[in-house]
């Protein structure tokens, strides 16, 4: 058998490879590099030996058909494990596989329904923080909202967050991986003095002895007999699964679903709020299938009429999704579209590329919810992978469901009440460890 080429790519500096061109801006450099070298190229990316694909058959079988020949790539994964453990996000095998079925069941649709109420009381709970006229920082706000949403989900609406510091240490923890901070924390080992990294390990340890606080009152409670025994957070779900789990093994998971389950979710609806601020004509579409729809506060039952609504948010994930790449590592040398990808190598799936990829979507930088309406037939026979913001497979993100439908509800809970006023021209995005906006989203709320 001929012996497989390397894929081509931009050509490198020594010891730099190429990071100096993607450092200046990475989405840039990605479709740059899509658009010249085709649908596999190389490139060195902080001494990593790097593929990237954007054939959506490919991607397909990369994480869906051969997902077993790519497992998680190994450094990205490590950088992880440190913040959050051997959780459902890092773990591999048989402990991954135990793990995603004992979790599963709490993100079945009658644990929606629970959570739907919890995502409007919280959502109307923010509106009534804000001062008509007075500017709020969406991005803020809005990880504020999804982070009290997530805590009751998991431990129950007794968890006073403020009181633990819970939302300030996570703030704190996140820190490291925001844009301003990443060229620095790439290089720089986790003991280095930097004030902002002392206090994401002091806010870690914080955070550790939180959730361990909290599984622990969890079980003495239980262990003193009948209390707790109606409750449907994540945490006791956990406690009664069928495969017992350690309280380490609790504590990991709870860490992950801290720091998997709310930032992309606050970054997705904050990158709607900055859309449908420029895009008038789809603010007074969403508002009106609102005032059609919605009979009070938002229910679960809204959510599956919301068809408009749903359309903004999938649309707003498309052109900017938080998940800005999927990262791979092939277990064995592979063949990726005819060309030759090294065992141990770092295969990219980028989402931001595909999800504006001119080959799959008309008019590709157009914010046009339309596109996602049940009725638009005309843009349905696109690759399924060429819109993928949750992944795809086996790993596929497990709150898929809950995201989607929390993203709704607080959209539909605030649109409803308020207009929000654009206070700044430009965004500009960075893709750190998530999609992250380098702009400050201040908006000024006036009451409709
Ligand atoms: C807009 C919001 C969200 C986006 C864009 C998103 C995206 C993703 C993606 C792309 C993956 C797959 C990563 C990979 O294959 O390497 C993933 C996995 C995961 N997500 Fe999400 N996610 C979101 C919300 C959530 C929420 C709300 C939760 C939990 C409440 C959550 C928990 C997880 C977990 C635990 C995994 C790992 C699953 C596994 O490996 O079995 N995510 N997410």
């Amino acid at each position: 058998m001929a012996t497989k080429q390397t894929p081509p790519g931009p050509r490198g500096l020594p010891l730099v490879g190429n990071t100096h061109q993607w450092a200046r801006d990475p989405n840039a450099f990605r479709e740059r590099c899509a658009a010249e070298y085709g649908p596999v190229v190389n490139y060195e990316m902080l001494g990593w030996d790097t593929y990237m694909v954007t054939d959506p058959s490919e991607i397909e079988r990369i994480l869906v058909a051969e997902s077993e020949r790519f497992p998680k790539h190994d450094d990205s994964n490590s950088e992880l494990k440190q913040i959050v453990g051997d959780g459902l996000i890092t773990s591999e095998g048989d402990l991954w596989q135990r793990q995603r079925e004992a979790i599963q069941p709490a993100f079945y649709m009658d644990h929606i329904r629970e959570y739907a109420d919890i995502m409007v009381s919280r959502s109307e709970e923010t509106s009534a923080r804000w001062t008509a006229g007075e500017t709020v920082e969406m991005r803020e706000e809005m990880t504020r909202l999804t982070l009290e949403i997530l805590v009751d989900a998991m431990f129950g609406r007794d968890i006073d967050i403020a009181e633990r510091g819970i939302y300030d240490a996570v703030e704190a923890f996140q820190k490291p991986m925001q844009p301003k901070y990443q060229p620095i924390t790439f290089f720089a080992p986790d003991w280095t003095p930097l004030p902002f990294l002392r206090r994401a390990n002091r806010a870690h340890d914080h955070l550790h002895e939180q959730v361990d606080d909290i599984i622990d009152q969890r079980r003495t409670r239980r262990e003193r007999g009948g209390q707790d025994a109606d409750r449907d957070d994540l945490l006791s779900m956990l406690l009664d699964a069928d495969t017992e789990m350690s309280d380490e093994q609790i504590r990991d998971e709870m860490m992950t679903f801290l720091f998997a389950g709310h930032e992309t979710t606050a970054l997705s609806l904050t990158f709607t709020w900055d859309l449908l601020s420029r895009n008038p004509g789809a603010a007074d579409r969403l508002r009106a299938e609102l005032d059609e729809t919605l009979d009070g506060r938002p229910t679960i039952e809204d959510v599956f009429e919301l068809d408009y609504t749903e359309a903004v948010v999938r649309e707003s994930m498309r052109l900017y999704p938080p998940a800005h790449e999927i990262r791979r590592q092939p277990a064995d040398d592979v063949e990726i579209a005819g060309y030759r990808v090294p065992k141990g190598a770092l295969v990219v799936l980028p989402t931001w590329v595909l999800h504006r990829d001119g080959r799959y979507w008309d008019d590709p930088e157009a914010f046009r919810p339309e596109r996602w309406l049940p009725t638009n037939e005309s843009e349905t026979d696109r690759p399924e992978f060429a819109y993928f913001p949750f992944g795809g497979g086996p790993r596929h993100c497990i709150g898929h469901r809950f995201a989607m439908t929390e993203a709704q509800l607080v959209l539909a809970t605030l649109a409803s009440e308020w207009t929000l006023d654009r206070q700044y021209d430009d965004l500009a995005v960075a893709p750190a460890v998530t999609l992250q906006p380098k702009t400050d989203i201040e908006m000024a709320p006036h009451p409709r």
